[in-house]
């Protein structure tokens, strides 16, 4: 007889935040006894002279930087597979990832394959890929976020895009994480607003996804500590981490995205992404999560106003909170009080007429003031288009099973179809 999980575990990447944080980079190098660092870098920083003040941290250290920028805006197999083979090619002790999530899950994935071999697929969650799980530790990985949104300097996790299939999905494992997450308000100020709100929209999900999820004493045991999946779903500790991203992003959000000079809301929006990360590396994201990826995957009808490329893309934090709203009102009566306390944290006020739309109100209303899409028919669905969003969210399973109530098919088509307009 199989018995229920009895266990948490809360793995954290060690953080160092401030204002400067980026100048002891060299002594964090110095003191982990890092002496040839492959660089993964956005390209972009190079404007901004984020590149140049970064490997000036690496040089003064005494270690040797190899630059890498081939960095695809949301990565995809074959980004993936050239940063993986460049990096095979270099004679390299560590790896920094410095730039938005897509950066660093794209030094994750060449930290993975450097190390272990083997196709990247083979690593691939399943039932898309083979869920190969290393079987050793990575090389050293200090991940430098410039953005605040993925979270990715803080989990396990690395996105990428499988067009020929389709499909958005991903690479966890316990070893993926990073060593070190140097996080510097100052990086932040590169940000366009636009990419400041999506991305910002993702932390505040990340958290409120993680706080609602499925409590982790509810799962079966696994047979093996080392078959404990990374998401092991809410506790105890992971909830102090979403709760208090949650208050962040209602209080800073807005302001961040308003003015890329407040220092202290884009500082504060980056703490919450790392918090974000931390809370959900341990417990887990779900219903949005799930539709979010065949939502950013399905069509390329989008073009997000106020980002620097020019092509049509949903942004993941757009592609995630559209349906948000309509996830959180189908789960609510799963855990109503874990409901309207994300919508309290996230007003930084009481609930006056506490129910089920308390946590959809309050993220519609967020999404209003950071101008969100209002839902996916903006991003070019149309009702016709839901049965492959569904087919695609379905495939998210390693998810869905975090979801605090298992949305059936029906379920899923009721949640798109409130989510085509969210006002
Ligand atoms: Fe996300």
């Amino acid at each position: 007889m199989s018995a229920l999980e009895t266990v948490f575990s809360l793995e954290a990447a060690q953080l160092k935040y401030g204002e400067g944080a980026v100048n002891e980079l060299g002594w964090e190098l110095g003191r982990l006894g890092l002496k040839r660092v492959l660089l993964v870098a956005d390209p972009v920083l190079r404007d901004f002279g984020v590149t140049e003040r970064v490997i000036a941290q690496i040089e003064a250290a005494g270690a040797r930087a190899v630059l890498y920028e081939e960095i695809a805006v949301e990565p995809t197999l074959e980004s993936l597979q050239q940063a993986a083979d460049f990096a095979k090619t270099q004679d390299v002790d560590s790896f920094i990832g410095l730039g938005g999530g897509s950066t660093i899950d794209t030094a994750k994935v060449a930290n993975l394959i450097t190390v272990h071999g083997g196709e990247i697929m083979d690593y691939v969650n399943p039932p898309i890929g083979a869920g190969r799980k290393p079987a050793s530790p990575l090389r050293p990985l200090i991940a430098i976020p410039t953005t605040s949104g993925s979270g990715s300097e803080a989990t396990t996790a690395a996105i990428l895009d499988i067009p020929d299939l389709k499909v958005k999905t991903g690479i966890s494992h316990r070893v993926m994480r990073p060593l070190l997450a140097i996080v510097d308000p100052g990086l932040a100020r590169t940000t366009p607003g636009a990419v400041t709100a999506s991305a910002g929209l993702d932390v505040v999900c990340h958290a409120a996804e993680s706080y609602i999820s499925k409590p982790f004493d509810t799962r079966q045991k696994p047979a093996d500590p080392g078959d404990r999946p990374p998401y092991q779903g809410s506790n105890p500790v992971a909830d102090i981490w979403s709760m208090q991203a949650l208050s962040m992003g209602g209080t800073y959000l807005a302001r961040a995205v308003k003015d890329g000079e407040d220092l202290e809301a884009r500082g504060t929006m980056m703490l919450a992404a790392t918090m974000a990360g931390i809370g959900f590396g341990t417990a887990g994201v779900h219903i949005p999560h799930s539709c979010a990826y065949p939502i950013a995957g399905l069509k390329h009808a989008y073009t997000p106003p106020g980002y620097r490329t020019n092509h049509a893309f949903v942004p993941h934090g757009f592609s995630v909170i559209v349906t948000a709203p309509a996830a959180f009102r189908f789960t609510y009566d799963a855990a109503p009080e874990k409901h309207i306390r994300a919508a309290e944290l996230l007003t930084g006020a009481p609930a006056d007429d506490p129910g089920p739309d308390s946590l959809p109100n309050a993220l519609i209303d967020l999404m209003k003031q950071v101008g969100a899409p209002s839902g996916i028919a903006e991003l070019g669905y149309t009702e016709e288009d839901i049965p492959a969003i569904i087919d695609g969210a379905l495939k998210q399973q390693r998810l869905l099973v975090l979801a605090p109530k298992a949305p059936e098919r029906a379920d899923l088509e009721r949640i798109l179809r409130e989510s085509m307009r969210n006002w």
